[in-house]
């Protein structure tokens, strides 16, 4: 018997359109999985460009036991690098992130260059070859600034979502945009359900009503103009609200069809026309920053959205953006990382204030954790049996299928 022959028969189980499996969700063993072999055989979103921003600035991104240590050369590239010393393994870079002209080893000070070359070390054998003994890279893609790594020697496909993601988001120049806010949020829920939670506004309208002041609940799922399910929920005031948006979107340059997870693929792009006259996403629907971004000279009453299974999504405003990253960190725990990012001059106090950027998906984030922990809770227990999505889940379903399919093919490659 292989080591996860249960998540083999666990996986056999899954009914199209149901929720997971009991176990799939809560045990030991499935989260072991995920973190073991699941999540290393997928692309991850990690961080943005702007969260190391300057050549020797690094950001270290944990999946459970493992570290990448994510760091900008001096050429400007941006590059990842696993968090383990090449003399005997230790940990290198201890803090989440900070800034050093070179990568030292706290242990007995191997010193790496920031390409991941070693540069020094002592008391070596005459024979000892330094080049032999450089950090060992991690694949990294940089999509338009966001910053996606997999921890696989054989990563899968990334080239559609590179193209459509960074056509659309180009316009916002992430990397020259700073980090002024990253809050870590705990989750007491398994990462899948976290996920699960974030791709529905089923719960809007009654978890989320500072959220759905600005930004309404359509474009989550339960409709939008091209994705066919006009006639299932009642979206005509959206539509015509999109449609009259369209033309000044087209004049900005910035309109585009919707792009949903096309041919299998793991990403979803929309632009959401706001709510309530809001101008971004904060909690009163007012500029969050004074000083713009990406093409706009005028508030703008949109925002972009961009989605990747199975860790990610991302909101770009006129004036700032904010991106959300997912880790597990244990079967019932679940590291939410947000970071609000503005143009690069704001200045603190005078063009945004800290409190108000970050106040609108700081109360939606706590309300997204209780939801997801009494999803978790009311899972972990015996009369739990697999339940039915709405017809406006159907984003929730994508990432399920995603999980499903990429847990079994995973599996397959143990064998
Ligand atoms: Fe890093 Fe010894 S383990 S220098
Ligand atoms: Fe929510």
């Amino acid at each position: 018997m292989s080591h996860f022959e249960s998540i083999a028969s666990q996986l056999a189980m899954d009914r199209k359109g149901h929720t997971l499996p009991r176990a799939l969700y809560v045990s030991e063993e499935a989260f072991q999985f995920d973190v073991e072999v699941m999540l290393k055989s997928v692309w991850l979103y990690a961080c943005t460009g702007a969260h190391v921003k300057k050549p020797g600035d690094y950001f270290i991104f944990e999946v459970a036991n493992n570290s990448i240590i994510i760091v900008r050369g001096r050429d400007m590239e941006v590059r990842a690098f696993w968090n383990s010393c090449r003399h005997r393994g230790a940990k290198i870079c201890l803090e989440q992130k900070g800034s050093s002209p070179r990568l030292m080893c706290p242990y007995h000070q191997w010193t790496y260059g920031l390409d991941g070359k070693l540069l020094a070390a002592r008391s070596m054998a005459d024979d000892f070859a330094k080049a032999d003994h450089g950090l060992h890279p991690v694949a990294l893609e940089n999509i338009g600034g966001l910053i996606f790594i997999c921890m696989s020697d054989n990563p899968p496909p990334i080239d559609r979502v590179k193209a459509d993601i960074s056509e659309q988001i180009a316009v916002y120049d992430v990397e020259k945009l700073k980090v002024v806010v990253q809050d870590d949020y705990i989750e007491d829920a398994n990462w899948k359900l976290v996920m699960e939670n974030n791709r529905e506004c089923y719960h809007c309208d009654v978890g989320h009503p500072e959220l759905i002041s600005v930004l309404g609940t359509y474009g989550f799922g339960k409709g939008l103009p091209e994705d066919g399910d006009a006639d299932i929920v009642d979206d005509s005031s959206y539509d015509a609200l999109v449609a009259a948006k369209r033309e000044e979107w087209k004049a900005l340059g910035i309109d585009r069809d919707l792009i949903e997870f096309p041919d299998g693929w793991w990403h979803r792009v929309a632009r959401l026309a706001l709510a309530n006259g809001a101008v971004t996403q904060s909690i009163d629907g007012k500029l969050a920053c004074q000083k713009l971004i990406g093409p706009f000279k005028e508030p703008e009453t949109s925002s972009l959205s961009v989605w990747t299974q199975p860790n990610s999504w991302h909101h770009f405003c006129c004036d700032h953006v904010v991106t959300f990253s997912l880790t597990p960190v244990s079967a019932d725990k679940t590291l939410l990382r947000t970071s609000w990012l503005v143009h690069e001059d704001a200045v603190e106090g005078v063009d945004y204030d800290p409190d108000h950027i970050t106040a609108l998906w700081r109360a939606t984030n706590v309300q997204d954790g209780h939801f997801s922990m009494i999803n978790h809770q009311g899972i972990n227990n015996d009369g739990y049996v697999p339940g039915p999505y709405a017809v406006e889940e159907k984003l929730v379903e994508d990432f399920k299928d995603f999980y499903v399919a990429a847990a079994r093919s995973a599996l397959k490659e143990l064998r």
